[in-house]
């Protein structure tokens, strides 16, 4: 799919396989999602602008690279929080931002609760977290949020995506690169995804 980068990583998919079961318990699970964000990040920051830099050696002046922007990172509460940690250990320099939304379980739309973001977001590259894109009502509202605040440089990351909810980014915001581990069958009748690994949020936190 155009615009969507499915990262094939053989321990990426050793772990998503370890998600998806549902005998893996909160501990475990937190744990894997963890692994898994950080491995997903290289592929994610793979394409980051860089700017070329001196630098002195203890023996020798030479050039290397720096990255062009500083990085923001916005998980979605509460589950994009499971894959937080272990993507600010990698860019610990990255500044952190939050937006609240929980999908209303009959209409299936995103409500909104929450937003802290730093200021001049468009100076920033700006990782958008999410484990799951299922209609893509939180992504997208996620989305229209940082536009709104000035982001410009955006890349969504997700664990497991529905083509339903790829569909709904790419329609509004075509020009978003999307990661995620694996791109799903479809959504089931109560907006699940299918397979899918079940509510993240409740399998994280154990609710
Ligand atoms: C989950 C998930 C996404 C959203 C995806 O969050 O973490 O944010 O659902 O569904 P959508 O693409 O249909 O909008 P949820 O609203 O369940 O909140 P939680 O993280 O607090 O459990
Ligand atoms: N949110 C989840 O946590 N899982 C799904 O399958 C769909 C939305």
């Amino acid at each position: 799919m155009k615009g969507v980068t499915v990262i094939a990583h053989p321990l990426v998919q050793h772990n998503l396989t370890r998600l998806r079961d549902d005998r893996t318990q909160p501990q475990e699970f937190r744990r894997l999602l963890g692994e898994i964000a950080a491995l997903m990040l290289y592929e994610a920051t793979r394409s980051f602008a860089v700017k070329k830099v001196y630098v002195q050696t203890p023996l020798a002046r030479t050039n290397g690279f720096q990255l062009e922007r500083e990085v923001v990172l916005v998980p979605v509460l509460r589950a994009g929080l499971g894959m937080l940690d272990s993507i600010f250990q990698l860019l610990p320099h990255a500044r952190v931002g939050f937006i609240g939304l929980k999908r209303e379980e009959t209409t299936l739309r995103a409500m909104f609760y929450h937003q802290s973001l730093p200021k001049n977001l468009g100076d920033f590259e700006t990782i958008l977290i999410d484990p799951m894109l299922a209609t893509g009502g939180s992504g997208v509202a996620a989305l229209d949020l940082l536009v709104e605040q000035g982001a410009r440089h955006i890349r969504l990351v997700n664990l497991v995506a529905a083509p339903e909810g790829i569909r709904a980014v790419q329609q509004k915001y075509p020009r978003v690169p999307i990661f995620t581990a694996a791109i799903d069958r479809k959504l089931n009748g109560k907006g699940y995804i299918l397979p899918g690994l079940g509510d993240a949020g409740d399998r994280l936190f154990g609710t």
